[in-house]
Order: C-alpha cells, then sequence, then structure tokens
C-alpha cells in the first residue's frame, strides 16, 4: 500500500470484492467499458498486471486491522450497494519489459485534485517495482485532460494506431515514456511526487464532493 501519511486517502491493491464497484465507475466513465468479468479474470489469471484502488477514507486514523472491520462492516450493513469509498482505479501490465497502463479512472466529481495524478503515480512506481524498462498506453486523440497528466510525467507520442477504437473509429494515440529507471527520470518523478503530495496535504480539508448515491 502506498503511504500517504496524513491524507485521507490510500491506494490499495484492488481485490475481488471491489470489482462491483469498479466496474459500476467503468460503466459511467468509459464509452467502452469492460465487463464485471474482464476484472475478475484479470485479478484471478493474469498473474503479470498489478491493479490498484483509490480509496477515500477520512477515518484514515484508524489502525489497519479497524479499517479492515470498518470495511468488512460497512459491507454488511450495506451488502450489494456501491461502495462510495472506492474513487478510482488504475492497471498495469506488465507485456515483457514493457508497463503498460490498461486502464486509469476517476469518478467524475473527485476529478480536478490531483487523485487521477496520484493514481497514475502509483502505476509508474509499479512499474519501477517490476523492472519495466518504461511505461506505455493508449489515449484517445480526444481526450487532452489525459494526455496533458501524461505530458506532465513525461510520456510522449511515439504513434498512432487508427480508428482504434471501435465505438467511434477514433485514433488512438501511443504514448510512452523514456527509459524509468535513469537518474533523470527519477528525479522528475520524485520532484512531481513530491509536489503532487503538498498540494494534497494544501488540500486536505477540503470537503468530499456530494456524493450522488447520498442524495436522497
Ligand atoms: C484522466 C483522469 C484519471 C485524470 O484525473 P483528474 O483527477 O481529472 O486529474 P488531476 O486532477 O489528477 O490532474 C493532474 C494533471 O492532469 C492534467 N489535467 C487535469 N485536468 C485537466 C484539464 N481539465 N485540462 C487539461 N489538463 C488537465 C494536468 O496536467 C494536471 O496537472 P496540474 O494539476 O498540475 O495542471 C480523469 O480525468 C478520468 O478519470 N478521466 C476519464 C477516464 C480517462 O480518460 N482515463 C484515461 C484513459 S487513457
Amino acid at each position: 500500500m502506498m503511504i500517504l501519511e496524513g491524507l485521507p486517502f490510500a491506494i490499495e491493491p484492488m481485490q475481488l470484492e471491489d470489482v462491483p464497484t469498479v466496474s459500476a465507475v467503468e460503466q459511467v466513465v468509459f464509452s467502452m467499458p469492460w465487463s464485471s468479468g474482464a476484472f475478475e479474470y484479470e485479478l484471478r489469471h493474469n498473474l503479470s498486471s498489478t491493479y490498484r484502488v483509490l480509496r477515500y477514507l477520512p477515518w484514515h486514523q484508524e489502525s489497519d486491522a479497524e479499517r479492515r472491520l470498518s470495511r468488512s462492516m460497512r459491507r454488511l450493513l450495506r451488502p450489494g450497494r456501491e461502495d462510495r469509498s472506492l474513487l478510482g482505479y488504475g492497471g498495469l501490465w506488465m507485456m515483457v519489459d514493457e508497463g503498460h497502463i490498461c486502464t486509469l479512472a476517476l469518478r467524475e466529481e473527485w476529478r480536478g485534485r490531483g487523485l487521477g495524478e496520484l493514481l497514475l503515480v502509483s502505476l509508474i512506481e509499479a512499474a519501477l517495482q517490476n523492472a519495466a524498462a518504461v511505461v506505455t498506453l493508449e489515449v484517445r486523440v480526444s481526450n487532452l485532460r489525459a494526455q496533458s497528466l501524461y505530458v506532465k510525467y513525461g510520456f510522449r507520442v511515439v504513434g498512432e494506431r487508427k480508428r482504434y477504437y471501435s465505438d467511434n473509429h477514433e485514433d488512438a494515440l501511443i504514448m510512452t515514456t523514456d527509459p524509468i529507471s535513469t537518474e533523470e527520470f527519477g528525479a522528475r518523478f520524485d520532484a512531481l511526487t513530491a509536489a503532487l503530495l503538498a498540494r494534497l496535504q494544501a488540500e486536505r480539508d477540503e470537503p468530499a464532493p456530494l456524493q450522488p448515491s447520498l442524495v436522497p
């Protein structure tokens, strides 16, 4: 788990029990969503993949044991209900020595606070832990928000896949980092991560956005 000292957030490995909520977010965020079966298959069988979820834990002072207990309690109290503490998720496939970001999504009402960036940081860290040489991904040409996030972390457009997305035949850009184990990449990544954590600390007392499912 990524240590986010003093912040009401945690990055954790995605678990099978997260799939219903991940899948519910996926259906809202993407026009070509993965099925819940696809996420389950990935978690059970794709041993070279890493999936992370971002949680909002305003009760972050609790110990790990208390946190696990309160998670199970919430599930018991609200069986089958979406877990609103799960704000977003991301996935990384290892393809030989390349880390490939296969998904990244954040609930819409939580965007613009650096939390999508936090998930991206956790995926790049996973790539570093897996000794990936570079990190790569595909992104829609129209998705300027995601592209500027990737550019911030050193991704560059290295090619395109014409009519890659079958829903509207949109092209995909292929974006790749420079080698991530270099001192240069490491120094830039550390500086960006430090700035992000400082930003999240500065914003830590901002109210949580209105959660649609809690609105009567
Ligand atoms: C992509 C996504 C995860 C980014 O998360 P976010 O919370 O919106 O973005 P953050 O607040 O973390 O922003 C981090 C950086 O992204 C870029 N960014 C964020 N919002 C932006 C906007 N409206 N316009 C341009 N750039 C933007 C900036 O580089 C920003 O850094 P800055 O704050 O220093 O300017 C989120 O928008 C999302 O889930 N989008 C829908 C799904 C998606 O497109 N996934 C990617 C598929 S490849």
